[in-house]
């Protein structure tokens, strides 16, 4: 694997749960618990290999759209995960963090987060950030309603000074699972020049080495931001 040129921010759309469980015969709810267990091995991955932020999409501000026993299950194992992983989580470094309305999330699962956040919060290893009832849109009329209440500015350097974790570095990487090569409105403000590599596999089937292979994609992209970048001149043929 190409380590010299490692993100230091990766954000992931966890894509495909309910398909990975119909391809079963199963319930998309098994599809969710599947998604979980993948998510604890590539957390613990990323933080090895020295991921310094990983940012993943636990559930939308659109996902409220889904039916009700979905909705339910999903904030349950949220809830049940972040209780659960919270000590191994700590013993590992990791700093836990959230992105979203939280205050709009059920009670019993914003206080499990609030215990990881305030546990972690000290720890020095990778930034692992839960986007939960998270929008991107949302987010940047959050930024601007805060400037506009302190009487500020509104200037791109305001707005991004006022998102959710605003200490947090712009991502570099954006990994979506089950080939669907959309944004659905994450992280929008601050993926303005983010690489995207999307893998056909669901998230459950998603690894280590996926995450590996997506790594080594990511080293070989010449990222620009706008400017010109020589690119190594090509041997013409013949
Ligand atoms: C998208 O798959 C996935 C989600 C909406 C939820 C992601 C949640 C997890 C991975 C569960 C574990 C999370 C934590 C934090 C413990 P989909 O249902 O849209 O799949 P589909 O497009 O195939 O239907």
């Amino acid at each position: 694997m190409i380590t010299d040129r490692l993100p230091a921010h990766v954000a992931i759309i966890m894509d495909g749960n309910g398909r990975w469980a119909k391809r079963r015969g199963l319930g998309r709810l098994l599809g969710h618990r599947e998604g979980y267990r993948t998510l604890r091995k590539v957390l613990l991955a990323a933080s090895e290999l020295g991921v310094r932020y990983l940012t993943v999409y636990a559930f939308s501000a659109e996902n409220w759209r889904r039916p009700e026993e979905e909705v339910k299950g999903l904030m349950k194992l949220i809830e049940t995960a972040a209780r659960d992983e919270l000590r191994v989580m700590h013993k590992n470094n990791v700093r836990v963090r959230v992105a979203g309305r939280i205050d709009e999330v059920p009670a019993t699962l914003r206080q499990a987060l609030c215990d990881g956040i305030e546990t972690t919060k000290d720890n020095t290893g990778i930034t692992f950030t839960l986007a939960i009832n998270y929008g991107g849109r949302a987010e940047v009329v959050d930024a601007v309603r805060a400037i506009l209440a302190e009487g500020g500015e509104v200037t791109e350097e305001a707005i991004s000074a006022h998102l959710y974790n605003p200490d947090q570095p712009e991502p570099d990487l954006m990994i979506r699972t089950a080939g669907e090569m959309r944004w659905s409105n994450f992280l929008l403000w601050q993926s303005a020049y983010t690489e995207l590599v999307v893998v056909s596999e669901t998230w459950p089937e998603f690894d280590e080495n996926s995450l590996r292979r997506c790594l080594d994609e990511y080293a070989t992209r010449t990222r620009k931001f706008g400017a010109v970048v020589d690119e190594p001149t090509p041997i013409p043929h013949g």
